[in-house]
C-alpha cells in the first residue's frame, strides 16, 4: 500500500507490553513540569526506577494500560489499576505537544469500554484542584466529583451514558 507524503497520521490506541519501560518513559519525557506534577501529585524532574518499573508491570487483567501511538511516537498512556473487585482507580496523560486534539477524550473512553470488558463497574480517580482540564474531562463524562482542600475525588460509574445537551 502507497501512504501520501502529505497525509496525516491517525493515532492508533494499543495495549502497553508487560515491560515495555521504554514507552513509559517517552511520554513522560514529553510531559511538561507542571504536567508532571498534575499527573504524579509530586515534583518529578525525573521519573524514578521503581515509578517506571511499576508502571511497565501491567498483566492485561488488575493493571492494563494503553498508549496512543501517532506513527512511531507514543502520545499519551492512560490506566487502570484495580483496588477492588469491580472497582479500578485510572490515571491518564498525553504529551504536551499533542494536548487539546481529543486525544485525553478518546484515551479516556477506550479506558472505559477495555474497564467494562474486564467487568469493572466504577473508575476512581484524584484530580489536583487546579487541573481545569481533567476537571472538565471528567465532569464531561459524568463523573461525580468530591472536592477536598487538595484534591479532587472523582467516580465514574461505568455504563452510564454521559449527559450531552441536545443540538441546537
Ligand atoms: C488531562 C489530559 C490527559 C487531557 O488530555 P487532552 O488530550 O489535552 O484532552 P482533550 O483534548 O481530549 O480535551 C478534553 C476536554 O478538555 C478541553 N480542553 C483541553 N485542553 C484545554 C485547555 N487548555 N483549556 C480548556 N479546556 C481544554 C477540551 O476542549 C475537551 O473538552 P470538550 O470535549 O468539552 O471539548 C492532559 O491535559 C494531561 O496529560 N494532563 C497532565 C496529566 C493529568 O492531568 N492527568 C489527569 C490526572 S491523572
Amino acid at each position: 500500500m502507497r501512504i501520501r507524503a502529505n497525509q496525516p497520521l491517525a493515532p492508533v490506541i494499543r495495549e502497553l507490553a508487560r515491560g515495555d519501560e521504554a514507552t513509559v518513559e517517552a511520554v513522560f519525557a514529553g510531559l511538561t513540569p507542571e504536567q508532571r506534577w498534575q499527573r504524579f501529585h509530586a515534583a518529578m524532574p525525573r521519573l524514578p526506577l521503581t515509578v517506571r518499573r511499576t508502571l511497565a508491570d501491567v498483566d492485561g487483567h488488575d493493571r492494563v494500560a494503553l498508549v496512543v501511538e501517532l506513527g512511531e511516537r507514543a502520545i499519551g498512556i492512560g490506566r487502570y489499576t484495580r483496588i477492588g473487585a469491580a472497582v479500578a482507580e485510572i490515571a491518564l496523560a498525553v504529551v504536551a505537544e499533542h494536548t487539546g486534539r481529543g486525544i485525553g477524550k478518546a484515551l479516556l473512553e477506550a479506558l472505559v469500554r477495555r474497564a467494562l470488558q474486564a467487568g469493572i463497574e466504577e473508575l476512581v480517580f484524584e484530580v489536583i484542584g487546579t487541573n481545569s482540564v481533567a476537571l472538565h474531562l471528567a465532569r464531561s463524562r459524568g463523573a461525580r466529583l468530591e472536592r477536598t482542600p487538595w484534591v479532587v475525588h472523582g467516580s465514574l460509574t461505568l455504563g452510564v451514558v454521559p449527559h450531552t445537551s441536545p443540538a441546537a
